[in-house]
């Protein structure tokens, strides 16, 4: 039971945390607070593990306080009594209260935790819940919507759910290569992104705004790098959102000398751009590149500077990812960071 308060301890003040890690986040740094949920089942779990917590320090203070009492009453014997203090063997009244409590606790957490289990997995998907499957690659992710013909990365767009217009996004969880596993704390707890297996989440949020999420299974060198945002609109900015997403990226002269740069190089045996020769799927899809807030999986906000420096040494900015390093001369990599940021 210990182990168990101080297990559970852990987990609860690592999501603080990790939501006040000082990375590029500037003023969402709030925004992955596992004690303010906005969507139903952050809701649910955050109710489940605020009782188990309780629960278990109610045990830490029994157990602590007994503890603490028999230390100091009994730290040495009366000056008048150097006898032992009766010795107890074999009593069932013991016996049976450190038998069955623990019993009666246990079930008590085990039914809590399944019944919030239950309530998550075995939701009623309503018809027109919107679908994403979402790919977990080391390291960044991959969101389809196979529904809207949308590819993108990083950052996922959901419509909000009101009283009068319920909006649930279901997701199917997969894996390129390793086990990694989504988690945006406000909206959804964790759950694996496995390979070769399809895991099942959804969210309904409440609020509109951005919403910080994480990788939460270590995968590899840039595991803690591995972000992802959820961006809850309101039904009309989402559709525009679709909208924009569903059209090519518009062609513009002005930045022919940057996708000259980008379709010469291997960029396009990783990326895809739609409309161009780029059709790579190992890395993310840029084809509405401008439009996302970040770059590098979350890690940097997506601002010239900040793009060009990527461009000209990825592994300095993000040790381990596997964007090679293009070798691209400074006048490269300012044109390829003009046409890239032309792909609204
Ligand atoms: Cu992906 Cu940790």
């Amino acid at each position: 039971m210990w182990l168990w308060g101080s297990f559970t301890a852990l987990l609860v003040f690592g999501g603080v945390t990790f939501a006040a890690e000082p990375l590029d986040t500037g003023p969402l740094r709030d925004k992955a607070n596992i004690f303010i949920p906005l969507s139903t089942p952050a809701e649910a779990i955050l109710e489940a593990s605020l009782l188990v917590s309780w629960i278990c320090f109610g045990i830490f203070v029994v157990v602590g306080g007994l503890t603490a009492y028999a230390i100091w009453k009994f730290r040495k014997p009366r000056d008048d009594d150097q006898t032992e203090p009766p010795q107890v063997y074999g009593s069932l009244q013991i016996e049976l209260a450190w038998t069955v409590i623990p019993i009666l606790i246990t079930v008590v957490l085990i039914l809590v935790t399944a019944r919030t289990v239950g309530e998550i997995q075995n939701a009623e998907m309503p018809d027109d819940a919107l679908r994403i499957r979402l790919v977990g690659h080391q390291w960044w992710w991959e969101i389809h919507y196979p529904g809207l013909g949308i590819v993108t990365a990083n950052e996922i767009h959901v419509p909000v759910s009101s009283p009068e217009a319920r909006r649930i996004t279901h997701f199917t969880l997969q894996s390129a290569d390793v086990i990694h596993s989504f988690w945006v704390p406000q909206l959804a707890g964790k759950t694996d992104c496995v390979p070769n297996r399809d895991n099942q989440t959804w969210i309904e949020p409440h609020k509109t705004g951005t919403y910080l999420g994480n990788c939460a299974e270590y995968c590899g060198t840039q595991h803690a790098g591995m972000r992802l945002r959820v961006v809850v609109h309101t039904p009309a900015s989402f559709d525009a959102w679709v909208k924009n997403q569903q059209r090519p990226p518009v062609e513009d002269p002005a930045f022919a000398a940057g996708k000259l740069v980008f379709e010469t190089t291997s960029c396009v045996n990783c990326h895809a751009i739609a409309g161009t020769n780029a059709d790579g799927v190992f890395g993310p899809d840029l084809s509405h590149f401008a439009s996302r807030q970040t770059l590098a999986a979350g890690q940097r906000s997506l601002t010239r500077d900040n793009l060009k420096a990527w461009l000209a040494d990825p592994q300095a900015v993000k040790p381990g990812a596997l964007m090679p390093d293009m070798q691209l001369t400074p006048k490269q990599v300012d044109n390829l960071a003009d046409y890239l940021l032309s792909l609204k």
